[in-house]
């Protein structure tokens, strides 16, 4: 029945697709010169040529180990070579030395910086700044390119809602508009605004749904329909093509049975067909392989044909298509013409980039580029804006003239390689500023440090010299969290609470009476809930990368207001998940009934409340989506909407004055959620459509106006149709996903 029913859907979006989509622009930004050289290169390639560009290599040691691939032209592109000089001499055998001279085109995961490391991207996702996470991507470009560095493995847009997975720390988090905005971000950052030689293609990846891995376990199959996939999966890849996201990256999951790399429906039909995408899909590493693990193919030569039957163009690591294209096409079993399609778009990104004509690098030039000091501020601002504060009894901000003594401690507090997060390899921790490195700056002579514990993950019982440090200190600032090493790829965690003895560390301190500050690293939201009482503070910030003491110690003392919101839903206890705040509403909604301690042991069956939750936990997170204190605060007031009822081509035009009421300068991110009230099928409880930071002296009020076009509140409904449906809505204009009363509208 179910397999019935996403067949009549598929044909539904395929009817839609035949009477809207003429492909008739390059969604890369190709031009008909272009396309006539891409042509007049094709005509002369031999088949093996053909094949040669279609295969992607990782660079191992020493130049002379591909020469020989080089010069016959069996390469297309390497990854994981930066040093510029061996780059220059790659690009020189294929430029000199094999028979048609098509350069190289050199990948590399810059994720979050290339050497400037940025906060990773779930960081970078909770500053809710677009602007500054473009500049950011700008950066890692311009650092990347100038040692010859041309395609970045990035960014990575799966929507992530369960915070075991250890990628959740690589994207933006679980909202689609959040990420379809970073999405498009990044994509003009790493690209420029033009393409040139400090352009970076990038990899929108992984398509698609490989953040929905079944128990948050790396690699694991998911279980999407196609409705998920429209609603909430695919938007943010589509966004990407639409902003000319060069490059494409399939994913390592099965969704549904069928493995990304062969997935002829996402990527033949709705990348290429319904979304007319012309550049580069690339493979995971191995990922065409690995479908004969997956148990969809039988053997590579299989798998190779799956995957270019599917609109694959490049093999990254699984040498299919090397050691099978040639038999597969005598044989008549893949045509030639499917490779022609693939080696066009591997050529036309070549070109675009200016390969041809500027395939070298100054290699001493270069080296000028990494670490520049524009790049270090904007990697500071970065961080500082994707802090997160969480809790504040109010020592924050540290009244600095009062402390004469700081104890520092933590496993987090001097760990230049920790901070870095996941994917940072080319990140000098020579280069990386830690807390306490910042903290003995900032307060000469005033600075103790115990880090009490090695390691996050080290158990002890006692704390004594610690302990007698926060006695004689006026502030302890405790650095805590994880290791980069505990979340990215194949890092999936079963447990969230901080690890080793971190928690029995702040029980200890808050025993000594002092107040206590706690700054948590991680590269997901832990479950903190048992460590908030023991703290008088904490900031929340996802791995922030090079300069992410002294962005912290700038958020600590007050010369920076924090601004940062959650990305992503903290929840209490990791058996909440998955937990995030557009759900869609159960028939028995939760209404805070009874909690398993207030039960008495007499109780009945009927006397449980019968609705959606869970008895020891309820049904509630420890902190919303979108959340983030601020040293000021925030009112809301005077909301309005310009109309009662809309048509779909109208915009919903918002009102509403944003003071701020403390006594500190500082910045907001107003948010405005979304809710329709009925639809042809459930419609999530709220969903992001808008956010913008809005800085405020203290004292001011601004009146704002904010436009959303109804046309946003579009979906695919029943008939697997993308419309607005008639009928009622809320809205909310609020500093987070749980706050704000909602005003009513109807579309007509
Ligand atoms: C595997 C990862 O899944 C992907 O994100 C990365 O870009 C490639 N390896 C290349 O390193």
């Amino acid at each position: 029945m179910k397999r019935l029913h996403l067949i009549i859907l598929s044909s539904a979006f395929v009817a839609m697709v035949s009477c809207q989509s003429h492909k008739v622009e390059s969604t890369i930004g190709s031009s008909p010169e272009v396309e006539a050289r891409v042509e007049r290169i094709l005509s002369q390639m031999t088949l093996a040529e053909k094949i040669g560009q279609m295969n992607q290599v990782s660079a191992g040691g020493d130049v002379t180990n591909y020469a020989e691939a080089l010069r016959k032209g069996q390469i297309g592109s390497i990854l994981n070579e930066v040093d510029p000089e061996k780059i220059n001499e790659y690009q020189r055998i294929c430029i000199e030395e094999s028979r048609l001279g098509i350069p190289l085109l050199v990948a590399r995961d810059i994720i979050h910086g290339f050497h400037t490391i940025f906060p990773i991207p779930l960081g970078l996702a909770a500053s809710f700044d677009p602007d500054l996470v473009e500049q950011g991507a700008r950066t890692a470009a311009l650092e990347g390119s100038a040692q010859g560095i041309r395609w970045t493995f990035s960014p990575m847009l799966d929507i992530a809602r369960d915070p075991r997975w250890g990628r959740m720390a690589e994207g933006s988090g679980e909202d689609t508009f959040l990420d379809t905005k970073m999405a498009e971000a990044m994509v003009r950052g790493y690209q420029g605004a033009s393409i040139d030689t400090t352009s970076m293609a990038a990899c929108i990846k992984h398509f698609v749904g490989y953040g929905a891995a079944e128990g948050g376990r790396d690699y694991n199959s998911t279980n999407l329909t196609e409705r998920q996939l429209r609603n909430i999966y695919l938007p943010p890849f589509e966004a990407a093509v639409k902003s000319g996201a060069m490059t494409l990256m399939t994913s390592f999951n099965d969704n549904d049975g069928v493995p990304s790399t062969g997935n002829i429906f996402i990527v033949k039909d709705i990348l290429r067909e319904e979304w007319g995408f012309d550049g580069l899909v690339v493979t995971d590493w191995n990922s065409m392989g690995e479908m004969i693990n997956h148990g969809f193919g039988t053997d590579k030569k299989d798998v190779a044909k799956k995957a270019l039957e599917a609109g694959v163009d490049m093999d990254m690591m699984t040498f299919g298509y090397l050691s099978h294209l040639e038999e597969l096409v005598r044989n008549g079993s893949v045509k030639e013409a499917a490779l022609d399609q693939a080696v066009r778009n591997i050529l036309r990104v070549k070109i675009m980039l200016g390969l041809f004509e500027h395939p070298y690098v100054n290699a001493e030039a270069g080296k000028t580029v990494q670490y520049a000091p524009e790049h270090l501020e904007t990697a500071l601002k970065s961080a500082e804006e994707s802090a997160i504060l969480l809790k504040n009894d109010g020592i924050l901000p540290l009244n600095e003239e009062g402390i004469r003594s700081i104890l520092v401690t933590g496993p987090m507090a001097d760990a230049p390689h920790d901070q870095l997060g996941t994917w940072a390899f080319d990140g000098q921790k020579e280069h990386t500023v830690t807390p306490l490195k910042a903290l003995q700056e900032r307060f000469p002579g005033k600075v103790t440090f115990i880090p009490a514990l090695s390691s996050s993950r080290e158990r002890k019982t006692r704390f004594d010299d610690v302990v007698a440090a926060a006695r004689r200190a006026d502030v302890v600032l405790a650095f805590l969290g994880e290791e980069a090493i505990l979340s990215g790829e194949a890092h999936s965690l079963a447990d969230l609470n901080l690890k080793g003895s971190q928690s029995e560390l702040l029980e200890a301190l808050k025993l000594a009476g002092k107040p206590v500050v706690a700054t948590i690293m991680a590269g997901r939201p832990l479950t903190i809930e048992r460590d908030l009482p023991n703290c008088d503070a904490i900031l929340y910030s996802f791995h922030p990368g090079t300069m992410g003491g002294p962005a912290l110690v700038n958020l600590i003392t007050g010369d920076v207001n924090p601004s940062g919101k959650t990305p992503v839903t903290f929840l209490r206890t990791v058996g909440q998940v998955p937990l995030y705040y557009s759900h869609t509403m159960t028939g028995r909604p939760y209404n805070g009934e009874t909690l398993l301690d207030d039960i008495p042991p007499e109780a009945g069956q009927t006397s449980l409340g019968n609705t959606s939750y869970y008895l020891d936990y309820g049904a509630y997170p420890l902190f919303p989506f979108g959340f983030g204190l601020s040293y000021t605060s925030f009112d809301y007031s005077r909301i309005s909407l310009d109309k009662d009822v809309y048509d779909e081509g109208d915009c919903l035009e918002i009102s509403l004055t944003l003071s701020n009421t403390g006594k500190y300068d500082g910045t907001e991110v107003v948010q405005v959620y979304v809710r329709d009230m009925v639809g042809s099928l459930t419609r999530p409880v709220k969903e992001l459509k808008h956010f913008e930071r809005v800085y405020l002296k203290a004292g001011e009020s601004r009146d704002l106006r904010i436009s959303i076009p109804v046309s946003e509140l579009a979906f695919y409904g029943l008939d697997g149709i993308k419309k607005v449906e008639p009928g009622e809505f809320r809205i909310w204009v609020a500093g987070d996903s749980a706050s704000g009363e909602p005003l009513s509208f109807t579309v007509e």
